[in-house]
């Protein structure tokens, strides 16, 4: 397995990168800027130069990797299309790169509450709406995916168990994106985690499952 990153430079792709070269898994990181990358991923991870809303950059930057793990997305701005162009069009552009590779397996880090067109958050430009198109896109495209919805990302880890369910059954709660990382790199070793869109958070009264319980116990 080569695993490939894009969003790596992100808070939580860079926790993507860590896991995955915790298990030993040769990784291919997609960054932007190649100097911050240094700074900010471990040397072993495999940097390589590319932009999602450069699809002709994809192909090459793909390499030799057998699965795909996406962490992108627009940071607030005031450009309308920031979510359009980063979230969907981009999202669309590695989707497309990782089917002509014959890529085994695709992991998007999506969004809680992405089907709730008058949610707050759709304010930031139509953000979850989106990713919601993004999502769909992957699900018609005919790769194996698995498509994870994290609550509101926290940077600080917690002992707290995880709370895994089914696509819109969960409506708030967070999450440290090292636990969000977690889930996307477990997500390529299970099977019951295929073709899934798995809700995510984070809660200390929850009751601690294996990675194999949680996949399994949502629906596909
Ligand atoms: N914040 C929350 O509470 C929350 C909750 C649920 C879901 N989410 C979603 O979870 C995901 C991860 O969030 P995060 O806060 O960890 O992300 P983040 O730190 O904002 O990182 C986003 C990454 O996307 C990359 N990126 C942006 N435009 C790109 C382009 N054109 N080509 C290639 N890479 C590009 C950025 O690259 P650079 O480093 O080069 O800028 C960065 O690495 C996002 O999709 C976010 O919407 C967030």
């Amino acid at each position: 397995m080569k695993a490939f990153v894009a969003g790596a430079t992100g808070e939580t792709g860079r926790r993507i990168v860590q896991e995955l070269i915790a298990r030993n898994i040769p990784v291919r990181a997609l960054v932007r800027d190649i100097a911050k990358a240094r700074e900010i991923l471990s040397p072993e991870a495999e940097l390589v130069v590319g932009d999602v809303l450069q699809p002709e950059s994809l192909t090459a930057a793909l390499g030799d990797s057998t699965v795909v793990l996406c962490a992108t997305g627009a940071k607030p701005s005031f450009d309308p299309t920031g979510p359009y162009k980063i979230d969907f069009e981009g999202t669309k552009n590695l989707v497309d790169a990782a089917k002509a590779k014959g890529i085994e397996h695709f992991v998007f880090v999506s969004s809680l509450c992405v089907s709730q067109l008058f949610h707050p958050l759709n304010l930031f430009w139509l953000i979850l709406l989106w990713k919601k198109q993004a999502e769909e896109y992957i699900q018609k495209s005919g790769l194996t995916y698995t498509i994870v919805r994290p609550g509101g990302l926290k940077n600080e880890d917690n002992p707290n168990p995880i709370v895994m369910q089914g696509a819109d059954t969960l409506l708030d709660g967070s999450i440290p994106r090292q636990k969000v990382a977690q889930v996307c790199v477990e997500s390529l070793f299970e099977s019951t985690a295929r073709n899934k869109v798995v809700e995510i958070i984070s809660k200390p009264e929850a009751t601690s499952k294996s990675f194999g319980e949680l996949f399994a116990n949502v629906a596909g």
